[in-house]
């Protein structure tokens, strides 16, 4: 038999493998709630401008609704002849309401619905992620003002380089994920344009309200050019790519996190909860959940590429290669909302070693600089010369196996004379973070104002 929407002109209906590799309502199943809105507002509009009678209107907008519960309550039926969710829902609306369901699709056409319903999708998962980065920063922020006072080896090359406070390193990602929800809002804003009566590519004969709809579906504006409107798939990679850039921070912050759990380390213990042990090794606790967050990043952004690749050669106006959208968001969007949840509950739940932290940070001459800094201050030497004397003040030190602040001061005053006692209060890490009060720095008081300005702004106060 050939197909029922289209087979018109068709002799023959479509082989197994055709219509296989034609159906996308194994996952575009999923638009089902976008696709029954925006077919809602199309025929409102239809009946408003007098395209569809009312009372068709009225019956098809009841038909819908039905759908929509029989969805809710059985979920949505496959069947791969019916190709899509468009098809789908459409058949089923006309099996429930009668031939007055062909009215419908009237000025429209699966070009302008599919780009109108992944969008409205795309929307609502934004809306989503925002709320869930919000809740992340939320137990980020939380966390750093319990440590602004914590020390803890700051790095650089992975090598300690200067202390510096927990609560400003936390506070870091804090910042990372504040842009990323701010990427998100831009994705969003400059997405929320309707494509709903471009139709199939040209626009549409019959005079049809692009405002209205428009309107109804919580968009600013119809798109203004209709062979753009149903080829574009920016939206989808803007938000691919805001996902790339948050898996790319939540990976970082899990690398950060396997680290500090692993035993040389031992600065953090995760929450048994978000941990798993070992079959074999008994006294093993895995940081799996932190080491999946930064494997699906790989994912994520594999997504992003993968779209974009799909997209780069189309010639408009509409490819069925578009149909390849799908999976990569849908995915990825998934794989974001469990990340996200996975790193809220790993950084509200950690318990942080602080003791650890500090002794760490006072090992490996983290407070080099502060030795240079004093000797420019006090002494008024050269930044430079100062820089000389310390690496020699650090390679003696090392050779005894002591920290800075325990070489006696004979043999401070050996390398320079005009060292004295008073170098020894610089040398603390304590004094090395309070000294670094300017704007953003690390010093308690600073991190105490990034945390207060951060709770202000996500209405924590
Ligand atoms: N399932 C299709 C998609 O997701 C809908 C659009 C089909 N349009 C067409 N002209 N075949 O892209």
């Amino acid at each position: 038999a050939t197909n029922a929407m289209w087979g018109g002109r068709f002799a023959d209906g479509p082989s197994a493998i055709m219509r296989e590799i034609n159906a996308s309502i194994p996952f575009d199943k999923a638009l089902w709630r976008e696709d029954i809105t925006a077919s809602k507002a199309h025929v409102a509009m239809l009946g408003a401008c007098g395209i569809v009678s009312g009372e068709d209107a009225a019956t098809i907008s009841a038909g819908l609704d039905k759908v929509a519960a029989e969805y809710e309550a059985q979920g949505v039926p496959e069947n791969w002849d019916l190709e899509d969710i468009h098809m789908t829902t459409e058949a089923r609306l006309a099996e429930l309401v009668g031939p007055v369901a062909g009215r419908l699709h009237t000025a429209r056409s699966r070009n302008d619905q599919v780009a109108t319903d992944f969008r409205l999708w795309v929307r609502g998962a934004i809306d989503a992620m925002d709320g869930s980065l919000a809740g992340l920063q939320r137990a980020l922020v939380t966390r750093a003002g319990e440590h602004a006072d914590s020390i803890m080896p700051g790095f650089t090359h992975l090598q300690t380089a200067q202390p510096v406070t927990l609560g400003h390193h936390l506070m870091a990602y804090y910042e990372m994920f504040r842009r990323d929800r701010s990427r998100l809002a831009d994705t969003r804003a400059r997405m929320n344009e309707c494509p709903l009566g471009s139709a199939a590519l040209a626009g549409t004969g019959f005079p049809i309200d692009r405002e209205a709809t428009a309107q109804a579906l919580g968009f600013y504006a119809p798109t203004a050019n209709s062979l753009d409107a149903v080829s574009d798939r920016d939206f989808a990679l803007d938000f691919l790519w805001s996902c790339s850039a948050t898996a790319l921070h939540l990976s970082r912050l899990a690398e950060e996190l396997i680290l500090w759990a692993s035993q040389p380390f031992g600065f953090i213990r995760l929450p048994d909860s978000l941990s798993t042990g070992s079959s074999i090794m008994p006294q093993k606790k895995n940081p799996d959940a932190a080491e999946l967050v930064r494997g699906h990043s790989g994912r994520v952004i594999g997504n992003l590429t993968s779209l974009m690749i799909t997209m780069k050669g189309l010639p408009l106006a509409y490819s069925k290669d578009m149909q390849d959208d799908k999976p990569p968001v849908f995915e990825a969007a998934s794989l974001m909302e469990l990340s996200i949840a996975a790193m809220t509950g790993m950084i509200a739940g950690s318990t942080f070693n602080s003791e650890r932290m500090r002794a760490a940070a006072e090992l490996g001459y983290a407070t080099a600089t502060d030795l240079a800094d004093w000797l420019v201050r006090v002494a008024d030497i050269p930044f430079r010369e100062a820089h000389h004397i310390t690496g020699s003040a650090v390679k003696l030190a090392e050779s005894r196996g002591l920290a800075l602040d325990q070489l006696p001061l004979e043999d401070l005053k050996a390398i320079d004379e005009r060292i004295d006692e008073r170098v020894y209060a610089a040398l603390s890490v304590d004094a090395s973070v309070a000294a670094r009060a300017s704007f953003g720095g690390t010093a308690p008081e600073q991190v105490r104002l990034q945390v207060a300005r951060a709770r202000y702004s996500l209405g924590m106060e």
